[in-house]
């Protein structure tokens, strides 16, 4: 089916689930939003965020997507059951594939998340993992201060190894095994926390895990497009266009094409 795949994000980071799904599913046509101008998410209310999500849906909507990508955490923690329950089109959140994941990556049943504050204090991922295993121990932290530095192109300037390190250090302590990548910018940090936990604890960056829950539900609903007739992704924002372009391409690993500003969603 020739219809695109909508895929929405706080601003800039939902970019890393694209590269993965344009790299798994090249057939599809992906329309992206990222809501520049009131990012971040991550530290506003849950209400808020709820709200954003639900119009960045009905934008979506519009440009008539098949299935629609929350591709942030903090509004995946947030509003993925509410959302599901106003829409009949099928809604992908980014928190259950990692989640998946990790249960299936530790050892010693010691898990770590960072995320944003916003995901962290909606106890999301804790519960859901409980709720699959409940004698695994979740250790949350939230990083507020990441998500500037990466957008900054600060990923390997030594403060973000320091504020990283600030973040991660208690880790240690609680020996965790595996540790979840609970939002959208920290694949770009993997060297960093590599660096800093040693490579004995596993990464686990959800992206491409997500890629593989599209192309699943795809599958089963009859929705996958099998020819690659006219595949011209979109990239919508809400605020200029500049800045994005020029972040974007340490998230998605190529220029970005066919950018345009909506003015409200
Ligand atoms: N996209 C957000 C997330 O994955 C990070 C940026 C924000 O705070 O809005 O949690």
């Amino acid at each position: 089916m020739n219809r695109p795949i909508g895929v929405f994000d706080s601003g800039i980071g939902g970019l890393t689930v694209v590269k993965e799904l344009i790299r798994l599913l090249p057939n599809e046509k992906i329309v992206y939003f990222g809501d520049t101008a009131r990012v971040p998410y991550g530290i506003k209310s849950k209400q808020t965020i709820v709200k954003f999500s639900l119009e960045n849906i009905l934008f979506l909507l519009k440009q008539d997507v098949k299935t629609i990508v929350v591709a942030c955490n903090t509004a995946s923690s947030a509003a993925l059951p509410i959302l599901k329950r106003h829409f009949k089109i099928p809604i992908i959140g980014v928190i259950t594939p990692g989640i998946k994941e990790a249960i299936y990556a530790t050892r010693n049943k010691r898990i770590g998340v960072i995320a944003t504050k916003a995901t962290i204090n909606s106890h999301t991922y804790e519960r859901q993992i409980k709720r699959i295993n409940s004698s695994i121990k979740v250790f949350n932290q939230a990083c507020p201060l990441l998500v500037p530095l990466v957008e900054e192109g600060w990923a390997h300037q030594k403060a973000t190894y320091d504020i990283a390190s600030f973040y991660l250090n208690p880790f240690k302590k609680s020996k965790i095994d595996t540790l979840i990548l609970g939002c959208t910018h920290y694949p770009l940090l993997k060297s960093v926390f590599k660096q800093i936990l040693g490579s004995r604890v596993r990464l686990i960056d959800s992206a491409r895990q997500v890629a593989f829950q599209i192309k699943e539900v795809l599958t089963d609903e009859g929705l996958l497009n099998n020819k690659k007739v006219g595949v011209r992704h979109i990239f919508y924002v809400s605020d200029e266009l500049q800045q994005f372009k020029k972040v974007a391409k340490i998230f998605l690993g190529q220029d970005i094409k066919n950018l345009r500003k909506v003015n409200s969603v």
